[in-house]
Order: C-alpha cells, then structure tokens, then sequence
C-alpha cells in the first residue's frame, strides 16, 4: 500500500521533514560526518518553557497542552527543535506538571519549576539540571509558538555562532504587537520591555519578541543569577539578560523570515488561527503526495494520519488519531474517523468509525456506525443505518440495512437481511453471536446470543433464534398468530390521525 505519512504520529510530531538539501539537513550531515564537531561547532542544549498556566486560554487545561490538528502545542515546539539534534532537551515543566509529563516524548527531559515565578526562574532551574559544567549555546524556546520551525531554530543558533555574541533574541515586526514584548534598540543596545511595564513610546513599537533565543551559556549562568523581579508582575524576566549581557559582551536580534512562524498562542482565538495554519499545510502535503481533497476548507485531517495514493477525500471528513487510509479509496462526505484503518479501494461514505477496519474494496454507508473492534473483511458492505461493534464481518459478507452487529462473528459471503439484530446483551453479560459462511438471514430477525447460525442456513424473516441452526438448515418461527379487533383507544387514535388528513382510511393496510 503505497500510504506515505506527513507527520509521525503523537507526541514524535515533526511539522514536515527537512527537505534533503535544506540547511537544516546539511548541518545535520555535517555534525554526522565531522571527526571533530566540538572544534567547529559547540553543543546544543535546548530547553522549552511550559510550565506556565496560560491565563488567557481561561481554561483548566495548561496552555501546552491544547491541542493543534491533534497534537499537544508543547509537541510541535519539540519537534522543531529535535533536528538540531540538541545534547540534551529539557522541558520546564510546573503547572498540571503531570500531565505535561505525560505528553512529552521519550527524548525530552522535564524539569520540575515548583513556583511559576516568570520566564527567568524557569531558564534559572533549567540551568541548574544542566549543571555547571556544560559548555556551548543555550536554545531557549517558549512553549506557545506551535509554528516555529527547525529551519528558523536552525539560522538563529548559525547567526548567534557566526556573530560570535553572547545572546541572540528572534524577533518580528508585527502589524498588531498587542500583548508581546516590544525590542528597543538603542545604539547597539538591546532591551525588551513588557507591554504592561511599556511607556507610551514603547508601546508604539512594532518590533517584538517572539520568545525564542540563542544564548552563550556561561552568559546566560552569570545573568542569570542578576535578575531582579522588579516589574508589573513581580516576577523574573528572562527577557532582561539581553539587557545584561548586552553589558558585557554583545545581545543582539535576529528577524524572523517567514511571518506564518510568528502566530504565538496566548488565547483560543490565536490557537484557532495557528491550527489553521497547520491544518493547511497538512492538507497540502497529502495533495502533493497525490490524495485528492475536494474541499480543503472543510476537510480536518490530523497529524498522524496517513493516506495513500488517488485516494479521494470528500468534503465535511474528520479523519482523526491514528487512522490510516489506503489508496484509491474514496472517504466522505461527512465521514469522522478515529484510530480507523481503510484498506485499498475501500468507500466510506457519510459515516463514522472509532477503532475500526475496514477492509479492501469494503463498502461502508451511507450513515453507518463502526465501533471499536469493528473488522470488516474484503469487499464487505455495511450499509446504510447500520451499527457494528466488536464484530468481524468476513470477505464479501453483507450487512446492507438497519442492522445492529455486536460481538458477533461472521463468515464469508454471509448476507443479513434489513433490521437483522444481535441480542448480545442479556442484562449482565456480552454473549457472541457466530454466523457461518454463506448463511442468510432474513428481515428482522432477532439472534438470541449466545448462538451459532450454521454454514449456509437460512432463517425466515421475523423469526427470533434462541438456539443454534445447524449448517444448511432453515428456520421460521414467532409468525403474528392472534388476530382479533384492536382495541377502542387505538381506534381513536387512528381516527384523530385521519382526521389530519395523514392517513385516509382507503390506504389503511389489514
Ligand atoms: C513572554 C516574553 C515576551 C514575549 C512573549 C512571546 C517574558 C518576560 N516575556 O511573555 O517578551 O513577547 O513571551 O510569547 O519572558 N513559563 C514558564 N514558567 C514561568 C512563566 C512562564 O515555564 O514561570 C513559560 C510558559 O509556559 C510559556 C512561556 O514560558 O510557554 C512564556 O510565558 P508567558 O507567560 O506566555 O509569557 P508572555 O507574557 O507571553
Ligand atoms: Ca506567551
């Protein structure tokens, strides 16, 4: 199955491979091949800032946390950074620290900051888990900036190297710098000011910090343990070591190239603005490798997700989580699929699947429901109405209408008749329904679990099977037996329905 993949999955999420070429890639060959890396380049520490709550967000969930195409914003800062192939990654770490934790890959490295006293204290009590020994550049990254890129990191530590200067800072001018903190640039000084700790002045300024820098660490130990909380909020300011080193050796800014990179996130209308980005490129990268989307502004398609070649995407499809779609398949309209596997030259057409398989050339739809162990074999349909969970449906068996398939396993080229119906529930436990090859039901038949329906036998519509039908048999049963005059209030309200004109009397069937 020729599937390609935009993005490895969860938390390994990497916004588009370096392109063979790209400086990024270059760099990492050379770090590679280099017999003596240490003597042309120094090492890499990184560190994300994340341990803040993110008031803005006003939401009980950390601000890192929210999610973007899937995947938790802390995730995205990480896999722009993971190219650089840093010594060690660590991610500071403080409110909902746990659950942050829990959502870091294998290769980032949390350090608990117990008070979220500013931007400052955090870089401070990363320093302390690097230890005192290391030498080279300190990548600094907020962790609120899902659209940075490997690229951008990548030319801010070059330019910070070739500059030969104690801390570099990326920046941006920005039509609207409302809630960021302004750069002032003063005679080769570099400072930044807070917008609540802004003058008037200051406050005009369009050129603002994007929370991203390079610093030499032994500036960045000595400045650190400088800072002051003497400001609006009371706390440390990472943001005031530029001033400081700038004292001693040399600060200075880097602009930022590609203005996409620059959507911080602070609340859920700018998170809403950077999922878009994302979800475009996304979106673009299955075009390129060959998918058709019809309606790329209401299609959402994860991160994770993978999809293989000609295959057609509809318009109003969510394809979620690990879902995996094979090629020449057709999926949608309306179709919501998560964790759901769609194997070659299958349709799913208005439909939603949770944990599900849905095998080559099957057909799925419209308005079908696929629950988690849901396993459709080749060619199989689930048709229109249908609900299927814990269920194997085997090669070319059909579930064409209004049926419920609940632990239930079914052979091949099996067929079930409209309204066909598992009772799998008996009040306390799940019983399974097994339906040999070839066997057919007929319409409204209700299957008693636990029961065993025979290779190629056949039950008479209506009928309610308690017990198993051996291979090739037939069986009917619970026929209508009593027929006597209906009761006075049903006729009365069979008149009052005629007399709405719903039902004449000459159409009413014995
Ligand atoms: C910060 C910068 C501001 C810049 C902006 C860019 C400072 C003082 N200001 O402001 O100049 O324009 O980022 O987004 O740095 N964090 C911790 N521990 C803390 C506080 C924060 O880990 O004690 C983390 C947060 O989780 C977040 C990042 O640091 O990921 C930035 O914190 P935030 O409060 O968003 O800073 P801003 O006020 O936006
Ligand atoms: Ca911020």
């Amino acid at each position: 199955m020729a599937r390609h993949r935009v993005l490895v999955p969860g938390s390994q999420v990497r916004i588009l491979p370096p392109q063979p070429g790209s400086p990024v890639a270059v760099r990492e060959a050379i770090r590679r091949s280099s017999s003596e890396p240490m003597s042309t380049m120094s090492s890499i520490f990184a560190v994300v800032l994340a341990a803040g709550k993110g008031t803005r967000m006003k939401s009980n969930r950390a601000k890192v946390l929210h999610t973007l195409c899937g995947v938790p914003m802390v995730n995205y800062v990480i896999g722009a950074i993971r190219p650089l192939a840093p010594d060690r990654l660590l991610v500071v770490v403080g409110h909902q620290a746990g659950l942050v934790e829990g959502a870091l890959p294998e290769d980032a490295e949390p350090v608990l900051q117990k008070e979220q006293l500013g931007t400052g204290d955090a870089v401070r009590v990363a320093l302390g888990a690097l230890g005192g020994e290391e030498e080279g550049v300190l990548l600094v990254v907020n962790g609120d900036g899902p659209l940075i890129s490997d690229r951008t990191l990548d030319e801010l530590v070059e330019r910070h190297r070739s500059a030969g200067v104690g801390a570099t800072v990326l920046v941006a001018e920005l039509e609207n710098p409302r809630g960021l903190g302004r750069v002032v640039e003063d005679a080769g000084v570099v400072r930044i000011v807070e917008e609540r700790d802004a003058t008037e002045d200051e406050r005009q300024i369009n050129l603002v910090n994007l929370g991203l820098y390079a610093f030499e660490l032994s500036e960045i130990r000595d400045a650190i343990g400088r800072l002051k909380a003497e400001n609006g909020q009371g706390e440390l300011y990472l943001t005031d070591v530029l001033e400081i080193i700038g004292s001693r050796s040399r600060a200075v800014t880097y602009r930022l190239k590609n203005p996409e990179e620059a959507n911080l996130v602070n609340d859920r209308s700018q998170l809403a603005r950077a999922e878009e980005i994302l979800r475009r490129r996304i979106l673009d990268a299955h075009m390129r490798d060959g998918v058709t989307v019809r309606d790329p502004v209401s299609t959402h398609i994860e991160a994770s997700v993978e999809i293989g070649r000609d295959t057609v995407i509809l318009p109003g499809t969510f394809l979620r989580g690990n879902t995996k779609i094979g090629s020449d398949c057709v999926v949608g309209p309306s179709t919501d699929l998560l964790d759901t596997v769609v194997e070659d030259g299958a349709l799913v057409e208005h439909s939603v699947g949770r944990g599900a398989q849905v095998g080559e050339g099957a057909s799925v739809g419209p308005y079908a429901f696929l629950r988690p162990g849901t396993v459709l074999g080749p060619e199989a349909k689930v048709g229109a109405y249908c609900e299927v969970k814990n269920s194997r449906v085997g090669k070319g068996s059909k579930v064409p209408h209004l049926s419920y398939v609940g632990d239930a396993e079914i052979g091949e080229d099996a067929n079930l008749g409209a309204g066909t119906i598992t009772a799998n529930y008996d009040g306390v436990r799940k019983n399974r329904t097994t339906i040999g090859d070839g066997a057919f039901t007929g319409v409204n038949t209700n299957l008693i679990a636990p029961v065993t329906i025979g290779e190629g036998a056949y039950l008479g519509a209506g009928s309610v099977v308690n017990k198993d039908i051996p291979p090739g048999k037939l069986a009917v049963g619970m026929p209508a037996r009593v027929i006597r005059d209906a009761p006075e209030f049903l006729r009365k309200a069979s008149k009052s329905e005629d007399a709405e004109g719903e039902r004449p009397e000459s159409e009413t069937e014995d």
